[in-house]
């Protein structure tokens, strides 16, 4: 008599084929044509392409490839329409909002069968997952409608909103984008990816059930030129966009200059680390969920598994089992585990990466399953012996790929997990809370999971470090991306002109009357120009007052040199840094007449005492902050918490603006020092004296060499040194020229910095609302949210 477990062994699942009636009778309602959601109407399709279900080859429906006219005609329907939206007030909108989370929950199933369809993910994924996710997501935000006036008092919407999604989560992706975007009161064009177009289409025609008005939804159906449209578009005012990171770099290029606001959450390459205490079994099952979930076409896939040397062939042969026993086939079968991949461009480009990784001389292990003839399949695959640098090591596969390596301390782990150009997310795996806590902040990623895999929640943001991209989605940080602050409005349309008043000598015996060379600062030394060069300052009165060095690449890469050895500052708790801010304005307030003195003698400025108090005024602003800016605890729907923790950028350098030398200096400067970033400052151009005698401040402050490096010079030079040098993680520009802004953003995108420019507009850096606040924070900081699951 065979045993239970060799009876065990014999059984499968049989077929359970999901229905496809209703979705086709809708696709068929629309005589398998499309046309675009303009306005709460349907253009006549025309020059259509194909949509196919990518689990056998056959065409779905067809779908229109809209032009620059169409583009144009929903932007300035969307323009029409959000005057009334916003009037609508928050009340107003989460109305239609829930209506709309009702709506979708009410036609779930015909969503999740539509998006199998159309997309080859399997139904459990778009059932259990996909159509939950985004009723939540829409109901979350309808929340955020409700409690804007409160929650955002300060705020307004942003406006119309261009938005661009790919293939992988096409419903999920529209409603992480539309969900925010319509709460915060802003209008929508959005283009789904063009493998993916029809749960948009059929979002559509909830948005006129749900009553949302007209022209505050359009979506236009279309390839990368539809994209670009968008992208280009002169009135848009933000560009939100997800897939790969070289569209990103593209809409960052295209976007620079021009104002708009954007946000990208761009590809992954994301670790997956399993620690000798971790219990293995969960972890077989988290890698799972990680890499082969959708086929392992997700952004966030834990593709690279990292695994403590002792238990590495242990673990390994628990994956391989695991990955027997996963079901690959028809995605409307509800017992498959891995459906189609979305197209055979993407089954070709996967087979050439590991095809690539066998030549190199790496394993290739699969498991023994047959597939389909047609349709676009790919194999569960685990990849071993691949050297860190290994193309298949870095690159996004984006399928069901998975790259296994070993390390043997947590140390290594950390920096096998952050040896990757992204930053999107990663995976801890340890019974040690304590161990797991300690790693997950020293990972550079914007998610970290810890013994868990692939959790997402409206309530909790999602987004990347480095390359993955900036900004995040869902949570109250998703929001900010919708809005814009009131104060921003307020600026004035160029750089304040100080007002003169009458200049007076430095008193006899001032340190800063007998220095007449100042130099550089950096590492916490006074530093000569590496090129040999000075430049004249001269005051108010055009009379020489110093020279100051003239930076130029090598002193800009000494300092970014610099400013990484202190990684320790980012590190000391923010009560030290909040200290070191309060002695450096104590030591400045000493000094306040010789600073004053020195203002006028530069800008002429009858303000410059004026100046100096406010400069000190401020860094007790930013030092109060620096142990106060906390994250929050989200309890979302899980057994567990998600903790939101505000990290530092990183490096930021920073162009100072020309006017207020010492106050716009400072204004800049110290909240980034505050959340315990590293600066490379450019101060002001016309006036960089004060900024130099700071550091006679700064030297008697004990500030780490190396936090904060100032090199002089042209702005516009050191500005562009900034922007492309790879190990600077965010550049901010506040000097008045729309022109260095507009560079800085293109040549930004070569590593995706983040960046801060004030365009050709001035800042009243008196004015604490346009000075300080939360705009101030989010842009010295980035969230990163760690998932701490409770219990067995
Ligand atoms: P993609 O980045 O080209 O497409 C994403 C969306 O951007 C689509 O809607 C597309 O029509 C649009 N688009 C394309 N070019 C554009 C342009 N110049 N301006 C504005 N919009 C534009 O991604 P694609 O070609 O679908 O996939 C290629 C590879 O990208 C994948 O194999 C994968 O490695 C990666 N990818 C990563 C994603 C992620 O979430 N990390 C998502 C999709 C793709």
């Amino acid at each position: 008599m065979p045993t239970i477990k060799e009876i065990l062994q014999t059984m499968d699942y049989g077929p359970a084929a999901e229905s496809t009636k209703e979705a086709l009778a809708w696709i068929d309602g629309h005589e398998r044509r499309f046309g675009l959601f303009i306005d709460n109407a349907w253009s006549a399709p025309l020059d259509t392409f194909a949509s196919n279900n990518p689990a056998d080859g056959a065409e779905l429906a067809q779908v229109t490839q809209a032009t620059e006219g169409d583009v144009e005609r929903a932007v300035q329907a969307a323009r029409r329409a959000q005057p009334g939206w916003v009037a609508l007030g928050g009340h107003g909108r989460a109305r239609i909002m829930y209506a709309l989370s009702r709506q979708l929950q009410k036609h779930a199933r015909l969503f999740a069968v539509l998006e199998t369809l159309d997309n080859g993910k399997t139904i459990r994924e778009t059932r259990d997952a996909d159509l939950p996710l985004v009723a939540r997501h829409f109901y979350h935000h309808a929340g955020w409608a409700q409690l804007q006036s409160e929650e955002f008092a300060d705020y307004r919407a942003v406006g119309v909103v261009g938005q661009i999604v790919p293939w992988n989560f096409p419903l999920l992706m529209l409603a992480w984008k539309i969900a925010p975007a319509l709460a915060a009161g802003n209008t929508v064009v959005f283009k789904p990816a063009e493998y993916t177009p029809l749960t948009a289409l059929l979002f559509a025609e909830i948005c006129q059930r749900a009553g949302v008005p007209a022209g505050v939804v359009n979506i236009v159906t279309g390839d990368g030129r539809v994209g670009e449209a968008i992208v280009n578009h002169p009135g848009i005012d933000k560009i939100a966009f997800t897939g790969s990171t070289e569209v990103g770099r593209l809409i960052r290029k295209a976007t620079a200059g021009s104002g708009k606001k954007l946000s990208l959450e761009l590809g992954g390459k994301s670790p997956f680390i399993v620690f000798d205490d971790a219990d293995l079994d969960a972890a077989v099952e988290g890698l799972v969920d990680s890499i082969w979930f959708n086929q392992g076409q997700v952004c966030c896939a834990g593709s690279r598994l990292l695994v403590q040397e002792s238990i590495y062939e242990k673990f390994i042969g628990k994956v391989k089992a695991r990955m027997q026993n996963l079901r690959v086939g028809s995605p409307l079968d509800k017992s498959n585990d891995i459906g189609a991949l979305v197209d055979p461009v993407q089954q070709q480009r996967i087979h050439g990466l590991v095809e690539s990784a066998r030549a190199e001389g790496c394993e290739v292990w699969q498991p023994n399953v047959e597939l389909s003839t047609s349709g676009a399949w790919y194999l569960p695959t685990l990849i071993t012996g691949a050297s860190t640098s290994a193309a298949v090591a870095q690159a996004e596969i984006f399928g069901p790929v998975l790259v296994a390596m070993s390390f043997r301390t947590p140390g290594e782990a950390v920096q096998l997990a952050n040896n990757t150009v992204y930053g999107l997310a990663a995976c801890v795996w340890s019974e040690s809370i304590s161990l797991a806590l300690d790693v997950a902040p020293q990972i550079k990623a914007g998610v970290v999971w810890i013994n868990t895999a692939n959790q997402f929640d409206a309530a909790c943001g999602f987004g990347g470090y480095k390359e993955s991209g900036y900004g995040r989605e869902g949570g109250k940080e998703g929001m900010y991306e919708y809005l814009t602050p009131l104060a921003e409005d307020a600026r004035p349309a160029a750089p304040l002109v100080a007002q003169q008043g009458q200049v007076k000598a430095p008193d006899a015996g001032s340190p800063f009357a007998l220095d007449r060379t100042a130099k550089m600062y950096i590492g916490g030394k006074q530093a000569r120009p590496d090129g040999a060069y000075s430049r004249a300052v001269n005051g108010a009165n055009g009379a020489f007052l110093a020279d100051v060095g003239e930076g130029s690449r090598k002193d800009i890469r000494n300092a970014v040199e610099a400013a990484h050895k202190a990684s320790g500052w980012a590190k000391a708790t923010a009560h030290n840094r909040a200290q070191m801010l309060y002695y450096i304005a104590e030591n400045l307030a000493i000094r306040a007449d010789e600073f004053a003195q020195r203002i006028a003698l530069q800008t002429g400025s009858k303000d410059a005492a004026r100046e100096v108090a406010a400069s000190i005024e401020r860094l007790f602003y930013w030092a109060a902050w620096a142990d106060k800016y906390d994250g929050a605890a989200h309890q979302p729907p899980m057994h567990g918490l998600t903790i939101a923790l505000n990290e530092p950028v990183g490096v930021i350098g920073i162009v100072c603006p020309n006017e207020n030398p010492l106050l716009g200096f400072i204004s800049l400067v110290a909240p980034a020092l505050a959340l315990g970033n590293r600066v490379v400052a450019v101060p002001s151009e016309a006036h960089p004296l004060s900024a130099l005698d700071l550091y006679q401040v700064l030297d008697t402050s004990d500030l780490p060499g190396g936090a904060l490096n100032i090199v002089t010079g042209s702005a516009d030079e050191l500005a562009r040194t900034l922007a492309s040098h790879g190990e600077i993680d965010a550049v901010w520009r506040h000097d008045g020229s729309a022109e260095g802004c507009a560079e800085v953003e293109r040549l930004s995108s070569d590593s995706l910095k983040r960046t801060w420019t004030g365009g050709a507009k001035g800042r009243d850096w008196f004015d604490p609302k346009q000075a300080c606040g939360r705009t101030v924070l989010q842009h010295a900081s980035q969230v990163k949210n760690v998932w701490i699951p409770y219990g067995v």
